[in-house]
């Protein structure tokens, strides 16, 4: 399957499996780019020394394309980039900040760079800014997320856009990556569908945990305070819901969400942990291969796009 994306890359479908702090490391990274996507280190929340390490490591589990996500929130965002252009990686997402004053320095050292954004006005800056592509994440998304979602941001960033759009946001199966392409996307950004993957080195009870949630199990929590993280519905969530609508001050927020993005995925902490995950649950029934999960991908999206064809 080719589009613009396959093209940049130089990899085989349209699929990024989306970085995941403290869940998606060389393993998991090289597990989808053997499969014919394109694996994301995760290296949010992590020091210089297991950056070098996982990019080794993901070097020795496969020749294909894989790239490195920077959160740029992170204190040490700076040192990591400068570590990404030595290295000489692939390709590298940029997410949770303004990624347009890294572009030129990334482009320099030969990586592609491809920011995260939310909304049409970023994605317009940093297409002029000079990124080879963009990932417009919808709020169907696990982690962090904006407030629009993935079809009104397909609806009206992609026809502003030159460069390669890669949507995001609520990805879990092959209809969503027919409906992306048919919106004009040259591919998609999945994460928690490879969160519950055989490959995720992630705690086997947090993977379940995904694959029995459905529909209505995630929540929003920290809106109010313009900090939203999608997770799954548990006591942290029930709690901090609760002490936001009680006003709570943002340290004592803070507080209980301390550590937990890696509680969870560690430990197996499955009631106080913060499960990073998106909305379309339902559909993942089991803990898979990250090659069963990308054939299936593409023999579904080509199935959808054969029936759309037959309509008259
Ligand atoms: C557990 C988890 C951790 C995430 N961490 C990051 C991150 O560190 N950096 C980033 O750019 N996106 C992060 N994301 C977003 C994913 O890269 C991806 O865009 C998102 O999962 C897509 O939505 P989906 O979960 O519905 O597939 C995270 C998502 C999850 C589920």
């Amino acid at each position: 399957m080719k589009t613009k994306l396959t093209e940049l890359l130089n990899i085989k479908y349209p699929i990024l499996q989306g970085a995941m702090a403290w869940v998606s490391e060389a393993n998991l990274a090289a597990a989808v780019s053997n499969a014919g996507g394109a694996g994301i280190i995760g290296t949010g929340g992590r020091d210089l020394t297991w950056v070098k390490e996982q990019i080794d490591l993901a070097r020795t589990l496969t020749d294909k394309p894989f790239g490195v996500n920077v959160v740029l929130q992170d204190d040490d965002k700076d040192e990591k980039i400068e570590l990404i252009c030595n290295e000489k990686v692939s390709f590298v997402t940029l997410g949770a900040g303004n990624p347009v004053p890294y572009i030129e320095k990334l482009k320099n050292a030969g990586i592609k760079v491809i920011p995260v954004v939310p909304n049409t006005k970023l994605a317009k800056r940093v297409e002029a800014s000079g990124a080879d592509a963009l990932i417009i994440e919808g709020m169907e998304a696990g982690g962090h997320i904006g407030k629009l979602t993935t079809l009104s941001l397909m609806t009206q960033v992609i026809p502003e856009i030159k460069i390669p759009v890669i949507a995001a946001g609520g990805f879990t199966e092959g209809r969503g990556l027919a409906a992306a392409l048919i919106m004009g996307a040259s591919g998609i950004q999945a994460g928690t569908r490879f969160y519950a993957s055989k490959e995720c080195v992630a705690h086997i009870d947090t993977k379940n945990a995904i694959v029995v949630a459905g529909d209505m199990g995630t929540e929003i929590t920290g809106y109010i305070s313009n900090h939203s993280i999608r997770s799954l519905k548990n006591k942290a969530t029930d709690k901090y819901i609760e002490l936001e609508k009680a006003n709570a001050p943002y340290e004592e927020l803070s507080k209980l969400r301390a550590g937990k993005a890696r509680s969870a995925p560690f430990d197996g902490d499955v009631e106080w942990g913060l499960i990073q995950a998106g909305q379309s649950l339902s559909v993942i029934t089991s803990i898979n291969s990250c090659d069963e999960i990308i054939n299936d991908f593409i023999k579904v999206a080509e199935e959808s796009i054969e029936k759309l064809k037959k309509l008259k």
